[in-house]
């Protein structure tokens, strides 16, 4: 059996007073909560605040990114050591709005611009491998465009895109980590995909895991649901077979609506 995961990824919201009130109240209301694992991931300014307001509770932290050198010039960007350094054990990789999977990007600031920081299959691999090998516990993460999915060519992309994860990964293929399906369409839109569906594509995740790491490696895998779950979805979606948790943005940032998605999955165990 693979033990739930709920996950929220703040983003870009929080300043450190903000972020210690908000886990601070998550802490209140689920910070007992057993039968699921609980990851909370500020902005990299409030992980050492985050991993002190929830100390002594079953809650983990995590980055929202990292970078893949140990030091040097590289202007703005964090490493793996100065992640584990805040006490935080967790870091989300490849989200789709670093990878800027937006489709065309238009000449000057259009909202698609505004979210592209360069990720691309090889760089999320890249990271990936330093994260592992750091002793962080990565959550990868894959999806694809609406105009992909009009296409028919979900499977396809997103198998690419798990392929891509274990590119070279050697040793550490053991399933070392955990992957969020994101339909980019999903994310932050209020439309769901739907559970079967993304109970599906998170069986395609499944079956490309097996055949690239082992049977063993993906029956112990968990694979995240992300895009819009919210408390009245989190439960068809939790009961699925292939969907072990959550990567929640906007329900994540209110204490009691992450209350009842930490619950639903901790039902789901
Ligand atoms: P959402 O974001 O829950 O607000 O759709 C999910 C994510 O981006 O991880």
């Amino acid at each position: 059996m693979r033990t739930p995961i709920m996950a929220g990824n703040w983003k870009m919201n929080k300043t450190n007073e903000e972020a210690c009130e908000l886990a601070s109240a998550v802490k209140e209301a689920s910070g007992a909560v057993t039968g699921t694992e609980i990851v909370l991931c500020p902005p990299a300014t409030a992980l050492s605040t985050v991993v002190g307001c929830v100390e002594g509770s079953n809650i983990e932290v995590g980055a929202q990114n990292m970078y893949w050198e140990d030091s040097g010039a590289f202007t703005g960007e964090i490493s793996a050591d100065m992640i584990k350094s805040t006490g935080a054990q967790w870091v989300i990789l490849g989200h789709s709005e670093r990878r800027g999977r937006f489709g065309v990007i238009e000449e000057g600031f259009t909202e698609e611009l505004q979210k592209v920081f360069g990720d691309t299959d090889a760089s999320v691999n890249t990271k990936l491998k330093k994260a592992l090998a750091a002793g962080l516990k990565p959550i990868a993460c894959c999806g694809e465009l609406l105009s992909e999915r009009e296409a028919g060519n979900t499977d396809e992309v997103v198998a690419g895109q798990v392929k891509a994860m274990f590119e070279g990964l050697g040793d550490c293929s053991s399933a070392g980590f955990v992957i969020a399906y994101e339909p980019v369409w999903a994310i932050g839109t209020g439309e769901v995909c739907d559970g079967d569906e993304a109970d599906r594509v998170c069986g395609v995740i499944r079956s490309v895991v097996a055949e690239v790491a082992g049977e063993e490696a993906a029956q112990a895998i968990r694979i995240l649901y992300g895009g819009s779950v919210k408390p009245d979805n989190v439960e068809g979606l939790m009961a699925k077979e292939n969907i072990d948790g959550g990567l929640v943005g906007g329900a994540s940032m209110k204490a009691d609506s992450f209350a009842a998605l930490i619950d639903a999955a901790a039902a789901s165990a």
